[in-house]
Order: structure tokens, then sequence, then C-alpha cells
């Protein structure tokens, strides 16, 4: 196995992996997981031996990164995979420099996930579609 998580224009790629996590696994609709901010995204894109298998995007709102749609196909997961591509996206973050912190939308689910990294949900639990959602932030 060759992995490799880079900033990619493949946003076709980025797009299928959304596609089969978000929409056909977890129930999300079209409309919910294609909204307007990808065109001012980066996008990560994380290959093993060239076949894509995980994604996320950064973008940044005044001194605030935020990373969202992090997501890993089930082949994938527990190896490690969605904390790199979390680590990725934090240091292509901390590269633009001036912001002060970087903050997800976490599906309740996954607040122990991004817990690890030092981020600390605040605030209620809203629901984006049908699943609950909270803000966790990480100073930087
Ligand atoms: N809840 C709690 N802990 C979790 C978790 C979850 N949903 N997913 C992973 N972890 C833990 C793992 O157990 C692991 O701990 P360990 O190091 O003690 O074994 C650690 O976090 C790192 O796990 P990792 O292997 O890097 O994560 P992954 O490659 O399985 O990817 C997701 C994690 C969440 C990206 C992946 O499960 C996924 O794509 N889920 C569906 C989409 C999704 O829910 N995305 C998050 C939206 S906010």
């Amino acid at each position: 196995m060759t992995e490799r998580i880079a900033a990619t224009d493949d946003l076709a790629a980025c797009h299928a992996l959304r596609r089969a996590v978000f929409m056909e696994e977890q129930g999300f609709s079209e409309a919910e997981e294609f909204d307007d901010l990808d065109p001012v995204c980066t996008h990560l894109l994380a290959t093993d031996d060239g076949r894509p298998v995980g994604t996320a995007r950064t973008y940044v709102d005044g001194t605030v990164g935020k990373i969202g749609r992090v997501c890993v196909l089930p082949s994938h997961r527990g190896t490690g995979l969605g904390a790199r591509l979390i680590l990725a996206a934090l240091d292509e973050l901390r590269q633009r420099g001036g912001l002060s912190v970087v903050r997800v939308s976490a599906q309740v689910h996954a607040l122990p996930f991004y817990e690890r990294f030092g981020f600390v949900a605040h605030g209620p639990e809203y629901l984006d579609g049908t699943v609950p959602h909270r803000d966790m932030d990480l100073p930087i």
C-alpha cells in the first residue's frame, strides 16, 4: 500500500467519495452535500496505490480556519487515515497564517475522534440534514 495525501484539483474524485460516504452511507441529500463552498475550498485527497480512499476540505472565514467533509472509505477506516487527513488539513491551514482557531462542524458520533487533536465542543447540538452536529474549536 502506498498512501498519499495531497491537495488536489480532482474535485470529481473528492465528490465521488463524498457521494459514497455522506449520501449513500449516511443519507444526506445531494443538496445538503454539495453546497456553494466547494469552489473556495482547498480539497485534500488521500489515495492508496493511486485509488481515492479519503478526502477533506479546508477554507478560511476571517481568522477562523474550517475543516469539513472529512471522510474515509469503509475499507480504509481504523487505519489512522482519518487522523492523517486531519493533520494534513491542519498543516494546510497553518501555512496560510493569520488564523486564531480551527473549527469543525462535527457529527456527534465523531466528537471523540476530533477531541484527540484537541478540538473542544462548544454551543448547542444542531441538525445538519437529520444528523446531530456540534461545533468544535482548536486554537492555533
Ligand atoms: N468516533 C470515535 N472515535 C473514532 C471515530 C468515531 N466516529 N472514528 C475514529 N475514531 C477513533 C479511532 O478509534 C482511532 O482511535 P485509536 O487510534 O485509538 O484506534 C482514532 O479515532 C483515529 O481513527 P482513524 O483510523 O484515523 O479514523 P478513520 O480512518 O476510521 O476515519 C472518520 C474516521 C470519522 C473520518 C471515518 O470513520 C468516516 O469517514 N466516517 C464517515 C464519515 C464521517 O462521519 N465523517 C465525520 C464527519 S464530522
